[in-house]
């Protein structure tokens, strides 16, 4: 995680691509750079929803 212009920021690089991201999930506010993230699919680790990290959409939801 980083800040870039006082916003937290978490960057990944998925198949030598950068991508970057508000550090925040949607749900309660947890800290994105806390997931896990296999190929282009971060999971989140409180209640497992999972993201596409290359276009932002939200894949699995469970909460
Ligand atoms: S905080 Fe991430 S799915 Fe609930």
């Amino acid at each position: 995680m980083v800040k870039k212009k006082g916003i937290p920021i978490t960057v990944a690089n998925i198949d030598d691509k950068f991508y970057e991201f508000y550090n925040r999930y949607p749900h309660m506010n947890a800290a994105f750079h806390n997931g896990v993230l296999k190929g282009k699919v971060l999971t989140c680790p409180l209640h497992y929803a999972t993201f596409d990290m290359t276009t932002g959409k939200k894949l699995r939801t469970n909460n």
